[in-house]
C-alpha cells in the first residue's frame, strides 16, 4: 500500500502473551492471540523493513521474510527485545506481558493434599519492558510504540499511560463487547507524545498496523529532537 518506505530499516515487533510458570505443567497467562503483532510484522516486511518478530505463545506460523524469535515468559521476552532493539529503528510492543509472575517455581508438579486449603500463590512484579526501552533508547532516534487495552476512560487512561511509559506512540484499544481478544478486526486511537491523536475505525488489523507504520515512518523521516 505505502510502498517500500521502510526499506533499510530494522523494526522489532513483540506479539502474543507471556506465560509465567508455576510448575512444569501450569502457568499464569492471558488471552492475547498475537494477531495484531503478526499483522504489524507482515505489513512492515511488505513495506521493505527487516523485521524481528518476538513471539510469545501464539501458535501462529512464522510469517515469510521475517526473523522470528520464540519466547515464553516476560523475562525471556525482555532479553530478546533488548537484544533486537540494540540496532532497531523502531520497536513496537504489541505483546501482552504479564505484570506479575509467581515468586517461586516448583520443579515438581504441585499436589493437592486431602482436607487442606490450597497455599496462596505469591507473585512478584515483572520488568516493564516498554518503559525500560523508552527510558534507555538504544539509539536517540529510535521510535518506541506501546499498546494499551482499556475498558473505560479509554483516552484519559491512554494519555496517562503514554506519559508514564515514555514511549512515542501508544495504540489504545477499547476491550470488551465485540472487541474481544482473538478477533480479526480492531478499532483504536493512536496517541502520540506530541499530542497528535489518530483514530483508526473498526477494521482489519492490517489497517491499524499500516497506520502505526505511517506514523513511525513520519517520525523516522523527521530529525530527532534534543
Ligand atoms: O501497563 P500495560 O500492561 O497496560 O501496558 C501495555 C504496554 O506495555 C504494551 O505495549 C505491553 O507490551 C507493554 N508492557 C511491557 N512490559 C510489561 C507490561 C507491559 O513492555 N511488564
Amino acid at each position: 500500500a505505502a510502498g517500500p518506505d521502510l526499506a533499510g530499516r530494522h523494526v522489532v515487533v513483540s506479539a502474543g502473551g507471556t506465560r509465567e510458570p508455576l510448575d512444569p505443567v501450569r502457568y499464569l497467562g492471558n488471552r492475547s492471540s498475537g494477531k495484531q503483532g503478526y499483522a504489524l510484522a507482515r505489513t512492515a516486511a511488505a513495506r521493505g523493513a527487516r523485521v524481528t518478530l518476538i513471539e510469545a505463545n501464539t501458535g501462529l506460523p512464522d510469517p515469510a521474510g521475517v526473523d522470528v524469535v520464540h519466547v515464553g515468559t516476560a523475562v525471556q521476552l525482555r532479553e530478546a527485545v533488548l537484544k533486537a532493539a540494540a540496532d532497531a529503528d523502531a520497536v513496537v510492543m504489541a505483546a501482552a506481558v504479564a505484570d506479575f509472575r509467581p515468586a517461586a517455581y516448583a520443579a515438581g508438579k504441585i499436589k493437592k493434599k486431602d482436607g487442606q486449603e490450597p497455599a496462596p500463590v505469591a507473585l512478584v512484579r515483572n520488568p516493564d519492558i516498554l518503559a525500560e526501552i523508552s527510558a534507555e533508547r538504544a539509539r536517540p532516534d529510535q521510535v518506541v510504540v506501546g499498546f494499551a487495552a482499556e475498558t473505560d476512560d479509554v483516552l484519559a487512561n491512554g494519555r496517562e499511560k503514554l506519559r508514564r511509559k515514555g514511549c512515542d506512540l501508544l495504540v489504545v484499544n477499547e476491550v470488551g463487547e465485540r472487541k474481544t481478544f482473538g478477533a480479526e478486526e480492531n478499532e483504536a486511537v493512536v496517541l502520540a507524545a506530541d499530542g497528535a491523536e489518530t483514530p483508526v475505525p473498526y477494521g482489519p488489523k492490517e489497517i491499524l498496523a499500516d497506520t502505526v507504520w505511517d506514523l513511525v515512518a513520519l517520525r523516522l523521516a523527521a530529525p530527532a529532537d534534543g
